[in-house]
């Protein structure tokens, strides 16, 4: 099976969150317990990722540094890189060119959070395809872009934010592509607003017949956090399921035991040197319940 690597793009001004983000990157505000990218990070994990790309402006990396160094404590591999300007999410493949070399890449964008399960993008990375998008259904098919089908169900073209009504499936913010995904971005043109769409790279696959197109279930949760309001949603979505269900969401050191990137010993050192916090109780706990079955 061809390795996969990940691209975290946490990138843009977040102008739509002023004046929570006039000093501060977008990615890293708080969604209920933990800093936004916890979440695209942690769909990556889950999809089995564990040599990763953090792009963000040369403001902000350095906090992104500062929270993940090189990863090695969760058992992962972080390196970063810069987008100079936001000059669209296919510019992420040209800047991770020489980290994806031969590889396949696991794109996301760092302000999207998936809930459920994620049989479907292990599967989807495991098939080794050219190019894989998710589609999910949506109520405002104009602020994405979107799938237009034939009467076949099958992809024809996929419009970015289109005017007039064409399909209600909106295409998410996780992308896998092959390995000649940087030579592709490279040859598009900037659209009207100035940025190398993610969108006109899946139609160059799309023409090609080598998109596949996966529609994401009913039992799928895909959260917004553009706006105020929808940031305060995305917060109390995850506040009610882990209130519920006493488990948390996003939680990067119970994903890197669980996916078996962390063995028990180095994530006890872990959870043991962070600050009491309702956050660690959780993470001791994890450990007790592991401790609990290795006795059994
Ligand atoms: C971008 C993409 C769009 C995609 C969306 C998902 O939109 O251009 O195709 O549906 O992310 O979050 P933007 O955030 O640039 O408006």
């Amino acid at each position: 099976m061809k390795n996969t690597r990940g691209i975290i793009l946490a990138g843009g001004s977040g102008s739509r969150l002023f004046p929570l983000t006039s000093i501060y990157s977008k990615q890293l505000l708080a969604v209920y317990d933990k800093p936004m990218i916890y979440y695209p990070l942690s769909t990556l994990m889950l999809s089995g990722v564990r040599e990763l790309l953090i792009i963000s402006t040369p403001e902000m990396l350095k906090w992104y540094r500062l929270l993940f160094k090189d990863g090695k404590h969760l058992g992962l591999d972080i390196k970063y890189a810069e987008q100079k300007e936001p000059k669209g999410i296919a510019e992420a493949l040209i800047i991770g060119k020489d980290f994806i070399k031969k590889d396949n890449v696991m794109l996301i964008l760092g302000d999207n959070i998936f809930y459920g399960d994620f049989t479907e993008m292990r599967k989807a990375k495991e098939k080794n395809e050219n190019a894989t998008i998710f589609a999910y259904y949506v109520k405002d098919p104009e602020r994405y872009g979107i799938i237009e089908f034939d009467g076949k169900d099958n992809a024809k073209n996929i419009i970015e934010k289109p005017k007039n009504h064409v399909s209600n499936y909106a295409v998410v913010g996780l992308y896998i592509y092959d390995s000649d995904s940087p030579r592709i971005a490279m040859s598009l043109n900037p659209s009207k607003r100035g940025e190398l769409e993610i969108s006109d790279l899946n139609n160059v696959y799309l023409k090609r017949r080598e998109l596949q197109v996966v529609k994401l279930g009913r039992g799928f949760a895909w959260l917004d956090t553009g706006t105020p309001e929808s940031l305060l949603d995305a917060s109390n979505f995850i506040g009610t399921i882990e209130s519920r269900q006493s488990l948390k969401v996003g939680c990067i050191e119970e994903i890197s035991l669980r996916m078996g990137f962390l063995p028990y010993s180095k994530y006890k050192k872990l959870v043991l040197g962070y600050p009491d916090s309702e956050y660690k109780n959780y993470l001791m706990n994890i450990m007790r319940d592991i401790k609990i079955k290795e006795d059994i």
